[in-house]
């Protein structure tokens, strides 16, 4: 509770049950806090990291190597680690690697922190310091970053490779790695002198069963759903696809309706007229020379009906942001109004086929002629291989992305940490007081990087740092950890490289969530309030949500 004398009366100020801590106090319990998730997930950076298994409140089990996915199951309670987890995060929005070095960079600069806080440097004194050689570090990093060409596949490849290599995939980086690549190329786009890609346009579908060899990138779109009707055809050639998203069906009343029928025969016509309008939508969509239909919306089985008498292959209830795909991959366009559809509207396919992937059915929409957005399949032993071969392919998909639009790249295992760090040391010898105590200690958390690689690859992370110092005093810019075969080594020829928006990104998150750690002097928590407001959302919910599910 917190009060103050005012006027010899004491006056509450804050609610009975609120919590407070002050200076230096809170800023240790939020530093220690910090660094706990920091310390969580350090083992598992670079090729040779371990991985985690989280099990969730439900029993449901991950098993993962990727830093965001890590921390997000990890639900945290305390603000400071929950600003770790945010650190993950952005690194992930934003660029979609460099998750783990993010949070172990800023755990690291936050336990250099604390022992200058104990030294008795002023905390904003080290968020200047901290600003300053954050600041410096970027334009060094973009000094030493190597110019490639966007479309230079065998370096995408690379790239895509050290992604994967630390993740459950290692072992088929070569063929993932392809499949990664064919994929953003096919969705990049010319835009200006550049190139523009969207991950988001790459549908990545799993499916456990097979190996994760049989993953697959499709031309077009795989669909999570069964062809509708049995009488329909299970395979259409030479496809023209019509994209609605309006029911075939006849709407409802938003009242209620009452129809007064006196005798049969009225029932009769009423029916009559009912199945006139569903054969029409029928006529409509053949008239176009659509031979099959995706649906957003329900389709009823009086239509259904018909056009499998048609031949007509239809689709319902795809999510709308399928739908987007599609539209992108055939060419063809979304109408809401079916009295618009005309033959130009047409989505254009080499075939639509249902297929029977483990034991559900699944329609694929393949060989489109330059898709704009295509689909992996991911296939892997179990439900659990195939969640972590799915975020490594997302690991993988944005590297690729990141060089195609930002055309540079740095030498991993730590070199360009290294690097950075070496450079940033000796201009913090210009400085003088407390101001070089923060930029040093900024310079040296970088080594973090290089020195967790090697500890996790099982060699003396101090003997590992020296010998890696030593090689860039004498120039060799690119000399890091290789963890693989336990030794320091040039990452450039190694062909182990990175883009460069990931090592900026995590730079930046880390040095802004660690200064964000440090201004905190006081620390004010209400009292929890009393659980059982809302139940926690089960599965049901959030599938109500997002509006799927076949009915
Ligand atoms: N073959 C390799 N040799 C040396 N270092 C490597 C190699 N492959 C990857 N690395 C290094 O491993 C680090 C990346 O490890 P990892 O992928 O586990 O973590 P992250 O990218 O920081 O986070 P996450 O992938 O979980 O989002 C980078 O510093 C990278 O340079
Ligand atoms: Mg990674």
């Amino acid at each position: 509770m917190l009060s103050a004398n005012i006027g010899g009366q004491t006056t509450i100020i804050l609610k009975e049950g609120t919590s407070r801590s002050q200076g230096r106090e809170a800023q240790r319990a939020n530093i220690t806090a910090a660094l706990v998730i920091a310390e969580s997930i350090r083992s598992s950076l670079g090729p040779k990291g371990m991985d985690k298994m989280l099990v969730d409140g439900f029993g449901d089990v991950t098993i993962s190597n990727d830093g965001a996915t890590i921390l997000d199951e990890m639900d945290v309670q305390h603000p400071a680690a929950k600003m770790m987890v945010e650190v993950a995060k952005t690194q992930d929005d934003e660029v979609g690697d460099g998750t783990t070095s993010a949070v172990v960079l800023t755990g690291e600069l936050l336990t250099r922190a604390q022992a200058l806080i104990d030294k008795d440097v002023h905390p904003t004194m080290v968020v200047d310091g901290y600003n300053a050689a954050g600041e410096l570090a970027l334009r060094l990093l973009e000094k030493i970053a190597i110019k490639v060409k966007a479309t230079d596949k065998a370096m995408l490849r690379k790239v895509a490779k050290v992604a994967i290599a630390s993740k459950l995939l290692a072992e088929n980086k070569e063929y993932i790695s392809d499949l990664a690549v064919n994929a953003v190329m096919q969705v990049a786009e010319k835009s200006g002198t550049g190139y523009k890609a969207d991950v988001e346009d790459i549908k990545v579908e799993k499916k456990p069963g097979g190996a994760l060899t049989d993953t697959v990138l499709i031309q077009g779109i795989v669909l999570d759903k069964e062809v509708v009707h049995p009488g329909m055809p299970k395979r259409v050639e030479n496809a023209k696809i019509a994209l609605l998203n309006c029911a075939l069906e006849v709407e409802k009343t938003e009242f209620d309706a009452k129809l007064n029928i006196q005798n049969p025969d009225q029932m009769k016509g009423f029916l009559d007229e009912e199945q006139k309008i569903l054969q029409q939508m029928v006529d409509k969509i053949a008239s176009t020379g659509a031979n099959v239909a995706i649906c957003e919306k329900g389709v009823d089985d009086i239509v259904q009906h018909f056009m499998a008498k048609k031949n007509i292959l239809a689709v319902r209830r795809v999510k709308q942001s399928d739908m987007e795909k599609l539209a992108k991959a055939t060419g063809g366009r979304i109408l809401s109004n079916l009295d618009d559809l005309k033959s130009g509207h047409l989505g254009v396919a080499k075939f639509v086929e249902e297929r029977k992937v483990s034991d559900d059915k699944m329609t694929f929409v393949e060989g489109c002629k330059d898709p704009k957005a295509v689909s992996i399949l991911v296939r892997g032993g179990t439900e659990r291989v195939v969640d972590e071969a799915e975020r490594a392919i997302h690991d993988a998909l944005c590297v690729v992305r990141n060089v195609i639009v930002d055309p540079r790249v740095v030498a991993g295992g730590g070199a360009a940490e290294a690097e950075v760090s070496r450079q940033l040391r000796a201009r913090a010898q210009k400085l003088s007081g407390k101001e070089q105590l923060a930029f040093q200690a900024y310079a040296d958390a970088l080594e973090i990087i290089p020195m967790t690689l090697a500890e996790n690859g099982g060699m003396d992370p101090i003997d590992a740092l020296m010998e890696v110092r030593s090689k860039h005093q004498a120039r060799q810019i690119w000399a890091g950890i290789d963890p693989i075969k336990g030794k320091v080594a040039d990452l450039s020829r190694l062909e182990v490289y990175e883009p460069l928006a990931v090592k900026v990104q995590a730079l930046k998150s880390a040095g802004e969530a660690a200064c964000m750690i440090l201004r905190i002097d006081d620390v004010i928590a209400a009292s929890k309030t009393k659980e059982g407001g809302g139940a926690p959302k089960g599965p049901e919910d959030s599938a109500k949500e997002e509006g799927e599910g076949d009915f």
